[in-house]
C-alpha cells in the first residue's frame, strides 16, 4: 500500500504549472495538517490498514518545503506505526525553501528520499519558466541533502522549451551529473489550460529528435530509463507502485486515492476540505477500464503488461509489434522497446 500527501501551497505560481496549489492561504497550514490527520484516520479504516503495511509515503505538491518539519510532525506521529521499517519516504522540495535546517528536520522525521524541482540550471531559462530560485540555490540544496545522508536525491528538469538546444541541454546534464544525484525526472513542457503559457506555442520546442537525443544523453551518463520521463540508478518505489496499479491512499485537497475498485477524490477546494476532510467523491472503475489503465501504465514503464490481461486478438496485435521489434516478450509479459511510442503502442494493442 502506498500513501500520498498533497501540499497545496506554493510561494509563487510558475508560468507553466496547473498543479493544484494556492499562493495565498498561508495561515491555513496548521489547520490543513489537522484536517489531513482526520482524513488519514478515516482512510486507515476504509483501507483496513495494518501496522507496517505502507511501503512508501510521498509528499508532493504544490511545494512541500513551504511547510516546516514542526508542522509535519504530528502527522508523522500518527502515520509512523503504519510505515514499513524500510519504507521509502519521499518529499518534493523547491531549492529556495529547502534550506539546511528544513532538510535536517525532514530527515529527523524519517524522510529518506528528496526530489528537487530544479527545472533548469540556466538562469535565463529559470526566469522564462517563472521560477523563483537560482542555480546556486539548486546546487546547494542537492549537495546539502546528499551530505546529510538522504539515500536518494532526485531532480526534475524540463525540456522541450523554446530555450532548449542540444548545446544548452548538454550543459543542463553537465551541471546535473556533477551533483550527487541518483535519479532524474525529465519532463517535456506541456501547455496547460489556465496557465500563462496556455496557447503560447512559441514557448515550446516540440522537436522529437531533440527529445530522443536528450533521453539518450541521460542514459549515456549512466542512468537507466525506467519510464517515459524517469531515469536513475535508484528507482522511485512510490512511482513504480502507481504504474503497477497498486492501491494508494491520497491525502489532502487535490489528492487522488485508489482502493482497487474506485478512485477517491477529496474536495479540491481548501475551505471545503478543511470543513469535511473525510468526504470524498468516488469514481468506480469498470474491470475494462482497469485493464486499459494497466496496459497504458505498463507500456510507459519497465513494468510491462501481463500477457494474461490481453484478449487473443490483443495478443495477436502484440505479436505483430514484437515482429517489428517495437515490443519484446519475456516471462509472459509484454515490454516496450521505445517509451516515446508508449501511447501509440497501447492504442494499437487495444
Ligand atoms: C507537481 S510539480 C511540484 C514540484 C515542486 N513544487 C517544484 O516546482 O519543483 C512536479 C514537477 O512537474 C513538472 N511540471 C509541472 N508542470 C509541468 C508542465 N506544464 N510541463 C512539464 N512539466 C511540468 C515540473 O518539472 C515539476 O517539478
Ligand atoms: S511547478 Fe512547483 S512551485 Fe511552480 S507552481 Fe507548480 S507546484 Fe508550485
Amino acid at each position: 500500500m502506498l500513501l500520498y500527501l498533497h501540499v497545496p501551497f506554493c510561494q509563487t505560481k510558475c508560468h507553466y504549472c496547473s498543479f493544484h496549489s494556492y499562493i495565498q492561504h498561508n495561515s491555513l497550514k496548521e489547520a490543513y495538517i489537522k484536517a489531513v490527520m482526520v482524513q488519514f484516520q478515516n482512510e486507515a479504516k476504509h483501507f483496513n490498514l495494518a501496522p507496517a503495511s505502507l511501503s512508501s509515503f510521498f509528499i508532493g505538491g504544490g511545494t512541500p518545503s513551504t511547510l516546516t518539519p514542526a508542522q509535519y510532525a504530528p502527522l508523522f506521529e500518527i502515520i509512523s506505526p503504519y510505515l514499513h521499517p524500510e519504507a521509502e519516504i519521499s518529499t518534493e522540495a523547491n531549492p529556495n525553501t529547502a534550506n539546511r535546517s528544513w532538510i535536517e528536520g525532514m530527515i529527523a522525521l524519517g524522510v529518506n528520499r528528496m526530489s528537487f524541482g530544479v527545472q533548469s540550471f540556466h538562469q535565463d531559462k529559470l526566469a522564462f519558466l517563472g521560477r523563483n530560485h537560482t542555480n546556486d540555490e539548486a546546487c546547494r540544496a542537492i549537495e546539502t541533502a546528499a551530505s546529510l545522508g538522504v539515500n536518494s536525491v532526485s531532480i526534475d528538469l524540463m525540456y522541450g522549451t523554446a530555450m532548449d538546444t542540444k548545446t544548452s541541454l548538454k550543459k543542463e546534464l553537465d551541471f546535473a551529473f556533477a551533483l550527487p544525484i541518483s535519479h532524474l525526472s525529465a519532463y517535456a513542457l506541456t501547455l496547460e489550460e489556465g496557465t500563462p503559457f496556455y496557447n503560447r506555442t512559441e514557448t515550446l520546442n516540440p522537436s522529437e529528435p531533440l527529445a530522443r537525443w536528450f533521453a539518450k544523453a541521460i542514459t549515456h551518463r549512466g542512468f537507466k530509463q525506467y519510464e517515459i520521463s524517469n531515469f536513475g540508478t535508484v528507482f522511485c518505489q512510490h512511482n513504480l507502485g502507481y504504474w503497477e496499479h497498486r492501491r494508494y491512499i491520497g491525502l489532502g485537497c487535490g489528492a487522488v486515492g485508489y482502493d482497487g475498485t474506485a478512485r477517491l477524490y477529496p474536495s479540491q477546494e481548501i475551505h471545503t476540505y478543511l470543513k469535511k476532510p473525510a468526504t470524498q467523491r468516488r469514481e468506480v472503475l469498470s474491470p475494462q477500464e482497469i485493464i486499459t489503465e494497466k496496459i497504458f501504465l505498463g507500456l510507459r514503464s519497465h513494468i510491462g503488461v501481463a500477457m494474461g490481461l490481453l484478449t487473443p486478438e490483443q495478443q495477436a496485435r502484440a505479436s505483430l509489434l514484437e515482429k517489428e521489434k517495437k515490443v519484446f516478450f519475456s516471462n509472459d509479459r509484454v515490454y516496450n522497446c521505445d517509451y516515446f511510442l508508449s501511447d501509440e503502442l497501447a492504442l494499437f494493442i487495444l
